[in-house]
């Protein structure tokens, strides 16, 4: 099974969350990450993967438009190409409380429903940071780490 997990991280947080899922998804498959600066939706799907995890941030009261921008050239991609992916997942990072950062998380992780994308996970991933540069506030390295196992045992 092949997994891709973008990320538009600009100070590393997002990143970090991505890799932390990667390792817990890693035993039994093959997963790459980039930030979507570096891999395009076309790279993702020409590579026809199993699973794509897409993580966005929260900035200026708002989903980062370029993540916004990406998902939409993979539905499009996804539909030239007339593939499907068996499995989605979004998470969002934020510095606001988890309650306000809800309405983003939830939005942009409906946008799957759009997308030709079998299984979506049950509800968005939030990692929240202290500051906008992060570190993320204490205890979410660990329920990351958990989530992690939890989409492995999801993705058979
Ligand atoms: C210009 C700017 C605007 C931001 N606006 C918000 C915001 O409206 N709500 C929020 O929760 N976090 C906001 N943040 C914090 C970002 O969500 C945070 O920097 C990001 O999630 C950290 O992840 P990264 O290290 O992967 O970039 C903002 C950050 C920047 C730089």
């Amino acid at each position: 099974m092949k997994i891709w997990i973008v990320h538009d991280s600009h100070f590393g947080n997002g990143e970090k969350l991505a890799k932390t899922l990667g390792t817990a998804l890693k035993k039994k498959r093959e997963v790459f990450i980039d930030n979507i600066k570096n891999v395009s939706p076309e790279k993702v799907v020409s590579d026809s993967p199993d699973a794509i995890i897409i993580g966005t941030a929260a900035r200026i009261f708002m989903i980062s438009s370029a993540s916004k921008k990406w998902l939409r050239k993979l539905k499009n991609e996804l539909k030239k190409e007339n593939k499907t992916i068996k499995y989605g997942a979004t998470f969002l990072t934020h510095v606001l409380d988890k309650k306000v950062a809800k309405t983003w998380g939830k939005r942009f992780h409906k946008k799957l429903n759009g997308l030709a994308i079998t299984n979506i996970y049950s509800e968005w991933i939030s990692g929240q940071v202290k500051d906008k540069e992060g570190p993320f506030i204490d205890g979410e390295q660990e329920r990351f780490e958990k989530i992690g196992k939890d989409l492995n045992d999801w993705m058979k």
